[in-house]
């Protein structure tokens, strides 16, 4: 069910996992992070919590989690791992699952990540695994975290060989969004999450899309009710999407629109670009190309630019970006099957594109990609 109860938005998130339906709720309410100890014991009980922050969350936002547990009469537990994309490592995993041990955690145990995507994926590993697997609360902290990390079940880490390559599906108990908290989100953290909002109405709501390019200046004021709007709309689609399909084989490949290129952006510029920020020119680029495929109407990819532009988004490679290493990391993320690269594409704005053999991803020519990215006003 999904509506507006007790002055904030909630959305049941239901996914199929074999014959069963795994099903949660997602909280967005501004003020929530003070009265969550009421809805973590009664959704999600558990003997003790472990809250899994980064050390700035932690800072931040750490003794009134605790607090808010202690108000309700339960026991938990700050563990902190050092911020930062370079630390969502195999050794974070380990410390912190150490860290739970030392600290006498067991399997009545849950646990509640406080933070952004790192903070998410890497916690919520260690969730996955600690004693085969115990409860997960997530308290997203950043937007992107807010309206697309939380919610889905990926966790994992990076290895040296690429992002995101060790991990567990591990879907959450409860998501607890609280968007006062965004008021002290860096700012090009914040554009970071909406490139993430953007996609969601790109793949499947075209007057979303707009919607947030209309208000874009009340959301970078980081007005409360405008965000919660936002974030609320944002996992109602992703759900939608999860709905048809927790295993990203399928038709979740939709929420990969932009990622393609995004994955290779990210790794040449050895992680300084943000996530949000290379899907924003992932995205933009992949709507040319889509134009160039003749998939995409055209039209759309300058539609796209001026949008994220004007949401202080990055909508081209790096300047001085090297076609070879550009398409060697590419080939390292994996996304090329066939010997050809697959990509999302959009048929117009709020619409993906579909493939005749009945998947959601299209292979498309090197020299297409390379003529779209590397060839033109260089
Ligand atoms: N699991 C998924 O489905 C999924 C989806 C998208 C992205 N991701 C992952 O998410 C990660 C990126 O997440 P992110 O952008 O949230 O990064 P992040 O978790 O590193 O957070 C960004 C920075 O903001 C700080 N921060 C967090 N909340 C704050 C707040 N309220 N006020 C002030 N500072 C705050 C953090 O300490 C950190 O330094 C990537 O690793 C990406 O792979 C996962």
């Amino acid at each position: 069910m999904n509506g507006q109860e007790h002055g904030g938005h909630r959305t049941t998130v239901k996914v199929k996992r074999d014959a069963e339906v795994v099903s949660y709720d997602v909280w967005v309410r501004p003020g929530m992070l003070d009265d969550a100890g009421a809805m973590i014991g009664s959704a999600c009980p558990a003997d003790r919590y472990a809250i899994i922050a980064d050390t700035q969350v932690a800072e931040l936002y750490g003794e009134r989690t605790l607090a808010a547990l202690e108000a309700e009469g339960l026991k938990g537990a700050l563990l902190k791992f050092p911020a930062g994309e370079w630390n969502k490592t195999r050794e974070s995993w380990s410390e912190l699952g150490d860290g739970m041990l030392r600290a006498g955690f067991g399997r009545d145990a849950a646990v509640i990540v406080l933070g952004g995507g790192v903070a998410g994926d890497l916690g919520g590993f260690v969730a996955a695994t600690f004693m085969r697997g115990v409860p997960l609360i997530q308290i997203p902290t950043t937007l992107l975290a807010m309206l697309d990390s939380s919610v889905g079940g990926m966790t994992g880490v990076d290895t040296p060989a690429g992002k995101n390559l060790v991990g567990a599906f591990h879907q959450p108990a409860l998501v607890l969004a609280d968007p006062a908290v965004l008021t002290t989100l860096p700012a090009p953290q914040f554009a970071s999450g909406l490139a993430e909002a953007f996609k969601h109405g790109l793949i499947l709501d075209a007057a979303y899309f707009e919607s947030i390019a209309d208000g874009l200046e009340d959301l970078f004021a980081r007005d409360p009710e405008r965000l919660s709007d936002l974030i609320a709309r944002s996992v109602e689609i992703k759900a939608e999407v999860m709905s048809r399909d927790e295993w990203e084989g399928g038709y979740r490949r939709v929420l990969n629109f932009g990622h393609t290129l995004a994955s290779a952006q990210e790794a040449i510029s050895g992680y300084a670009w943000l996530h949000g920020e290379a899907v924003a020119a992932g995205m933009a680029l992949e709507a040319a190309i889509g134009e160039a495929a003749g998939v995409t109407r055209p039209g759309v990819s300058v539609r796209v630019r001026e949008v994220l532009e004007a949401a202080r988004l990055p909508v081209a490679l790096d300047q001085d970006a090297d076609p070879t290493r550009f398409f060697e990391a590419l080939e390292r993320a994996g996304k090329r099957e066939g010997g050809q690269v697959r990509y999302t594409l959009l048929v117009d704005i709020g619409l993906v594109a579909g493939s005749d053999e009945g998947s959601w991803t299209h292979p498309v020519p090197e020299e297409l990609v390379r003529a779209v990215l590397f060839d033109k006003g260089r």
